[in-house]
């Protein structure tokens, strides 16, 4: 605190300013605005905070030159983002949250940190968590899905992966919660437009996520560049300073997204960049990420009387301590000693996760795990090594990931390939050969989908679809097939809407974008090795129409009754999903009985025993759900609880149990394997 007071007591307005204001390198660009780095502006102490550089190397150099030639002495700060991995990549996040597994989710977190810390950096701009219910919007991808329980959970497991306990650790790095708050709703699915919803929604849906990450001790938040109700949230007074700041106790740094204060202009809600920078500021925005509105508009601010000289202290305090609880003071070298590239025990890390998070969808009469080696490999995204990073890569390769191809070549399978059409084009002459393929195997594997780019960030979709002719390429692959087996692996940042592709398919594979280890992930489940045992995060829809879709539903005073045309209905699609949340099937066989609930203190323990009867050993995956009723609100159909897995050899059988807060009043308990009422079993307590 002393180191503190001084250093703020010491600064010109100038260096207070450095400490607010993040400039983008170019080893990635994240956003449409990119200026020259100036070494002259570290020199001078007027930029205290990088991102989008990354390297042993760099990233000392450039620290030498802030703690060893500027006034002060001041570690700059340097961020990037590590979505899914940093070197190493992992299955994109959609991906991950479907293994319902914490310390799964840790694991990644953790290996992600030791590599940006090995580069030299000390915050990543992760985990994000946005409640996301509707698959036209891109950033579905980068999320953990639908349901508030599990984003909590995952932001508690990601935060205690990233930070490992202590700031000062010098393998850890900052996380910072994003995008703070209810972006994951924007207007019809597309990127950047507004969002509204009522303060119940907000509460229940999208703060929670953000709650568990305050209170696992994240260390930064990111308000998303989008408007809540009217109000931008990098200005949002309430959401910021009474609700973030206040009630949930975030003591952090807040850091604007990238140029989100300077797009205040574009919000209508400021007239210049001053009144931008004051607005941002008011609200407890504490570093200005690539706007350089601090910069630049707060000296008019404060002349305006816009903003006190205290308002900027409380913030430069906060970016100060963090720099202080990252031990960065103490030594600014500790991190970025050496680069850390990919090493086995990561590889092997991305391969288990990869594996574990592959959902089968479907599998008709077990045609899977496959009975054959002699295959034609088909489809745009077969051999497509670099496509399996997904849309946020970090630091990571093409060159170093492995693709489908490669990864069943090396597990012995006898291929037949060619890839038939491209990604997202109109060129169907390759279609043929691929054809001809399907007389020569006794199995079919189309590999078919999104690019990584067609999700996340500014990626939203109108149609759900299978991009380019790759839906003609199956059809014509289904056609030619004669009973052969054609299992489909499935690649996106999203659920697709293919109801037509999955009912042809006699298997489906849902592989998202699996990280580096992709082929040999899909070469371990396709050959049995291993079981699938992901779960869908997400209701997977049937048609566009019904997005956003999710379960926790409220019944509405119709509820669909297919005797009476005048309750909730489609009258051209069903309102169910094509696959409800966790839906996921395994190589096992399993049977849930002898659901029982105990009091258990202020809560109750939930038991249930979980049986397999299949031929092979597989991790079964179980979920609490409650309906709870109450006077005079209505409560959505189920509410998820909490989740666990156990893996059981054939013939074997465990207990899951599972605790609860005692709910008030009359409610429901369920358990199962997806939140689909025909698949639960009940008690009323
Ligand atoms: C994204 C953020 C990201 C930032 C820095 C923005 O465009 O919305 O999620 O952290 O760029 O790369």
């Amino acid at each position: 605190m002393e180191r503190i007071d001084r250093l703020i007591a010491e600064m010109t307005l100038a260096e207070k300013l450095g400490q607010l204001t993040m400039i983008a390198a170019d080893y990635a660009v994240t956003g449409p605005v990119v200026t020259p780095l100036s070494e002259d502006a570290i020199r001078s102490g007027t930029i205290g905070n990088l991102l989008n550089l990354y390297g042993a190397r760099p990233t000392q150099r450039i620290q030498k030159i802030a703690v060893e030639e500027s006034r002060l002495h001041i570690p700059l700060l340097l961020g990037f983002d590590a979505i899914h991995g940093h070197r190493t990549i992992f299955p994109i996040p959609l991906a991950e949250a479907g293994l319902f597994d914490p310390a799964a989710w840790e694991a990644t977190a953790r290996a992600a940190a030791e590599e940006c810390a090995g580069d030299g950096l000390h915050m990543t701009f992760a985990p994000m968590l946005d409640v996301s219910r509707d698959p036209r919007w891109g950033r579905i991808a980068e999320s953990p899905g639908e349901d508030p329980f599990v984003g909590s959970s995952f932001a508690c497991a990601k935060v205690r992966g990233f930070q490992n306990g202590s700031l000062a650790d010098s393998s850890a790095v900052a996380a910072c919660a994003k995008h703070y708050v209810a972006y994951g709703a924007v207007a019809a699915g597309r990127e950047y437009s507004p969002t509204d919803m009522s303060e119940g929604m907000l509460r229940e849906v999208y703060l929670p996520p953000f709650r568990a990450a305050v209170q696992a001790g994240v260390a930064a938040i990111m308000p998303s560049f989008t408007d809540l109700n009217g109000i931008p949230m990098t200005a949002n007074i309430p959401l910021l300073r009474d609700v973030l700041r206040g009630e949930l106790g975030f003591d952090g740094v807040i850091i604007s997204d990238y140029h989100a204060i300077a797009e205040l202009l574009n919000h209508g809600v400021a007239g210049d960049l001053a009144e931008a920078a004051a607005l941002a500021l008011k609200a407890g925005v504490d570093i200005d990420m690539m706007s350089d509105a601090y910069r630049l508009g707060l000296p008019a601010a404060l002349q305006r009387n816009l903003v006190a000289m205290e308002d900027i202290d409380a913030c430069v305090r906060r970016v100060l301590s963090l720099k202080e609880r990252l031990g960065l003071f103490q030594d600014p070298y500790r991190r970025g000693r050496a680069d850390t590239g990919i090493t086995t025990q990561s590889r092997a890390l991305a391969r288990a996760t990869g594996a574990r998070a592959l959902v089968l969808l479907k599998n008709d009469a077990n045609a899977l795990p496959l009975a054959t080696r002699k295959i034609a490999l088909i489809g745009p995204l077969a051999d497509a090594a670099g496509e399996m990073r997904g849309p946020w890569w970090g630091a990571g390769r093409g060159e170093d990931c492995v693709s489908v191809l490669q990864g069943l070549t090396e597990a012995g399978f006898d291929v037949r390939h060619a890839p038939g059409v491209a990604i997202n084009e109109d060129d169907l002459s390759g279609v043929a050969t691929a054809l001809d393929l399907c007389a020569d195997s006794d199995a079919i594997l189309l590999c078919l989908g999104e690019a990584a780019v067609m999700s996340g960030e500014a990626a939203s979709r109108a149609y759900l679809g299978l991009p380019g002719r790759q839906q003609g390429l199956a059809d014509a692959v289904f056609d030619k097939a004669a009973g052969k087996p054609v299992i489909v692996v499935l690649f996106s940042g999203r659920p697709l809407a293919v109801p037509e592709l999955v009912s042809r398919a006699h298997a489906v594979l849902a592989a998202w974008f699996p990280g580096c280890e992709a082929g040999h992930a899909i070469a371990d489940v396709l050959t049995g090795k291993l079981s699938p045992s992901g779960r869908t995060p997400v209701s997977w829809p049937r048609a566009v129409g019904q997005v956003p879709i999710f379960f926790g539903e409220r019944p509405g005073g119709r509820p669909f009754n297919p005797d009476d045309h005048f309750t909730s209905h489609y009258s051209d699609v069903e309102n169910t999903p094509l696959f409800p949340f966790g839906h996921g099937l395994t190589y096992g066989d399993f049977e849930l009985s002898n659901f029982r609930v105990a009091p258990d203190g202020d809560g109750l323990t939930v038991k249930v025993d979980v049986a397999n009867h299949g031929a092979l050993a597989a991790e079964e995956t179980v979920f609490l759900f409650l309906n709870q009723k109450k006077p005079g609100v209505t409560r959505p159909l189920l509410e998820l609880k909490g989740f666990g897995k156990i893996a059981l050899r054939p013939s074997e059988q465990g207990t899951v149990t599972l605790t609860l807060p005692r709910p008030i009043g009359r409610a429901e308990l369920f358990v199962g394997p997806k939140a689909a009422f025909s698949s639960l079993l009940s008690l009323s307590i």
